[in-house]
């Protein structure tokens, strides 16, 4: 098949990739001439584990091409995917900005029949005012459909996610645009479920906030454990065992961040005020994430009294392991919080170094985790990179000024950091 992608972020460049290693034909479309100027050049704009190989792969196989020309993209293939971001208002609203611009792009190019498609995460009925808006600007003289195909990738796994989906959703308005999206992923091994555009629009929205639902459960479940002195991880192992509740997304820790979760839970409170429902739990789920934040700073000021003139260093900065996104980071809010009040931050990430620098530029970075916490008073880690988890903490105890350890990310055993002489606090143990 033919196939455009309009928007070439972290969603819509796994997508052109993996649909065009499938054999497709791709053109990566972007607004962004310098983005797509180094996607030419083979270098790739944001770190996602695989996707270099990847796209090296489809490229050199002559299946995917880059383009700034909506024109291009429009002529030159069956399916459209929008794939370009829906960031939040003030206000929560979803930005529907860019899709709307797109949405006009192609309806300024349609010449004959194309499939397109909404993957980016969109309010409901956002897919219904695209139809409207091309129908209007084409005069209906040109024959097309819009669709809506959810996209529930995470960063840092994003191609084993793409390809090996739990499900496949398809919001179709009629039976030619269901057809050519059945084709498509005839190769997935996975449910696929069909509906109308709203109930996909707003399965996506309600997928994001349950899990991100399931995060603030387990934070406010920990906030108990560190009342009563209950184990977190136990108490999160005791519940996942059960089938119906399951393991995923009980990671007691400093929070969600992410460019998901954040917008998306506050665009679904939005969309439901909107419908005259106020979501109160979802509200609530919000304002626990940001407590988490809270905690941890009360868990370094009980260790350390005050933040003046202390040194810190900060090990992980993205908001999750294997990227290098700080976009709404729980790492940002700490750390400012932290430089406001005198403190000196030190700080390590693998990965997101580079992006860190453009938003905490006071910070002063390091290249390992021990370089990082030499002569400091406390170390705190908010990202759970895999590295962490294998710290020699002798070595770490003998380079700090003070033996302080706030475990953001619960992924050191408290008892062999007690035993070392570490003052240690996780969140929920
Ligand atoms: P992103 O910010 O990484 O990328 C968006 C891209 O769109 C940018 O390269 C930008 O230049 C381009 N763009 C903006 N306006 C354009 C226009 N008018 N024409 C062409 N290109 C344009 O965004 P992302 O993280 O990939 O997210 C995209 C969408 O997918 C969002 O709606 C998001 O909620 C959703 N989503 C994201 C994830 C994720 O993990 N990041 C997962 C599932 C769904
Ligand atoms: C999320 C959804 O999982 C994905 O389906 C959707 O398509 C996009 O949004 P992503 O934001 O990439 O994906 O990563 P995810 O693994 O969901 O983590 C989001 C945030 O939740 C991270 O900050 C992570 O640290 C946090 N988290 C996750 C927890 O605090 N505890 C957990 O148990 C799981």
């Amino acid at each position: 098949m033919r196939l455009s992608v309009i928007g070439t972020g972290y969603v819509g460049l796994v997508t052109a990739a993996c649909f065009a290693d499938l054999g497709h034909h791709v053109i990566g479309m972007d607004r962004d001439a310098e983005r797509i100027r180094r996607l030419h050049d083979g270098d790739v704009p944001f770190y996602e584990p695989g996707l270099a190989e990847m796209l090296q792969r489809v490229q050199q196989a002559d299946r995917l091409q880059f383009s700034t020309s909506i024109g291009e993209a429009v002529e030159r293939s069956d399916v459209l995917f929008i794939t370009v971001g829906t960031p939040s208002k003030e206000g929560g609203d979803a930005d529907l900005g860019a899709v709307t611009a797109v949405a006009e792009g192609i309806a300024g190019a349609l010449t004959g029949y194309r499939l397109i498609v909404e993957k980016s995460t969109v309010p409901v009925r956002t897919g219904a005012r695209i139809r409207d808006q091309i129908a209007r600007l084409t005069g209906g003289a040109v024959p097309f459909d819009v669709a809506c195909n959810p996209e529930f990738l995470r960063e840092g796994s994003a191609i084993e996610d793409f390809m090996h989906p739990d499900r496949i959703v398809l919001g179709v308005t009629s039976e030619r645009s269901e057809q050519l999206l059945r084709e498509l992923y005839a190769p997935f091994a996975c449910p696929l479920l069909v509906t109308d555009l709203t109930t996909a629009e707003t399965i996506k929205h309600a997928s994001n906030a349950f899990l991100a639902m399931k995060i603030s459960y387990i934070n406010a479940v920990s906030a108990i454990c560190e009342r009563v002195g209950a184990d977190i991880r136990q108490v999160a192992d005791g519940m996942g065992y059960d089938r119906r509740i399951g393991r995923a997304f009980l990671d007691a820790g400093v929070g969600y961040g992410g460019s998901c979760f954040p917008k998306d839970v506050a665009a679904f409170i939005r969309i439901a005020e909107g419908a005259g429902y106020k979501f109160r739990l979802l509200e609530e789920v919000a304002r626990i994430n940001d407590e988490q934040r809270e905690t941890l700073l009360r868990h370094l000021r009980d260790a350390l009294r005050v933040f003046a003139d202390r040194t810190i260093a900060v090990f992980g900065l993205a908001y999750k392991p294997n990227t290098d996104d700080m976009r709404e980071a729980p790492s940002v809010a700490i750390i400012d919080r932290l430089l406001r009040e005198g403190a000196a931050v030190r700080a390590y990430d693998p990965a997101a170094e580079t992006n860190a620098r453009q938003l905490l530029p006071a910070v002063t970075y390091c290249p390992t985790p021990y370089e990082t916490a030499s002569d400091s008073d406390a170390v705190v880690i908010l990202t759970e990179w895999d590295e962490f988890r294998s710290l020699d903490l002798a070595r770490l105890r003998e380079v700090m000024r003070r033996p302080v350890l706030i475990d953001g990310r619960n992924v050191l055993d408290p008892q062999a950091a007690r035993a070392l002489g570490f003052h240690y606090a996780g969140m929920g143990r």
